[in-house]
């Protein structure tokens, strides 16, 4: 998969892609990512990407002819891309499916913004995804991109080395990932539960499914509303609705 980030700062994409599973997958092969300098798509003397708002008011804005020009060197050096992704607050907010999408295109375009924003023209013309990392704004793009392209690049195939650890990643089936444990057993005290040391396999995944979900329950109860939970998952649920009303508590939060 090709992954293309055009950013006035390449260095900052370029450090993060040195280490981790993203390194590992560049060199071999299954991902090939690039961070172009957007300076090197202007075409006056000092490089200039930025200018003044029309109609006034503070910070700069990208201009569109470098990201224009951006784009379309890309499409010419490396084929037409099947998503060029503006990442921006007011996107859509990124998550698991919107990840899988984009893990199925074998070409993605990131146009990073900074300053006060990008010239709109970009976003109407050139643009297809507009992506929000979440609610809050960070001082440029290239974080959201970084963090786009790591989630992305996990659902390539051959990229996580156990495939079996994306499919139990939280979020594949609708709900948060069950507590994880290694040795020791028991540690000042704190204890591993018991039937994962059973070596007993079918009793471990019920227990792993049960934890699944009852995490979910407690901390993000507003994915339990969208999950799609088999017969046994909505008796498990049952008994923690129940539980909890005997216990008289709402929502319960770990640090609480
Ligand atoms: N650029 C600035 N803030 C952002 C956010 N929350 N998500 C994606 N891109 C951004």
């Amino acid at each position: 998969m090709k992954f293309d980030i055009v950013t006035i700062f390449p260095r900052m994409i370029e450090a993060s892609l040195e280490d981790g599973v993203v390194a590992r997958a560049r060199a071999s092969g299954r991902l090939d990512v690039r961070a172009w300098d957007l300076r090197e798509f202007t075409t006056d003397r000092h490089k200039v990407v930025d200018d003044s708002p029309f109609g006034g008011g503070p910070g700069m804005v990208l201009k569109p002819e470098p990201l224009v020009r951006a784009v379309e060197h890309i499409g010419e050096a490396r084929g037409r891309p099947g998503a060029v992704i503006l990442p921006t607050p007011q996107g859509r907010r990124f998550c698991h499916d919107e990840a899988v999408r984009l893990s199925r295109l074998s070409h993605v375009v990131v146009l990073c913004g900074r300053y006060e924003g990008i010239d709109d023209r970009v976003r109407a013309h050139v643009a297809t995804d507009e992506i929000s990392i979440g609610d809050y704004v960070l001082s440029g793009g290239e974080l959201a991109a970084l963090v786009i392209l790591d989630a992305v690049a996990r659902f390539v195939p051959g990229v996580v080395g156990d495939d079996a650890s994306v499919e139990g990643d939280s979020f594949v089936r609708g709900l948060l990932d069950h507590p994880h444990y290694t040795r020791p057993a028991e540690f000042r005290g704190w204890c591993v539960p018991e039937v994962l040391l059973s070596g007993h396999h079918g009793a471990v995944e019920t227990w792993r499914r049960r934890e699944a979900l009852r995490v979910t329950f407690e901390r993000r109860p507003d994915l339990i509303d969208r999950a799609v939970l088999d017969a046994e998952q909505r008796r498990w649920l049952e008994e923690l609705i129940a539980e909890r009303e005997k216990a008289g508590k709402g929502v319960e939060h770990d640090r609480d």
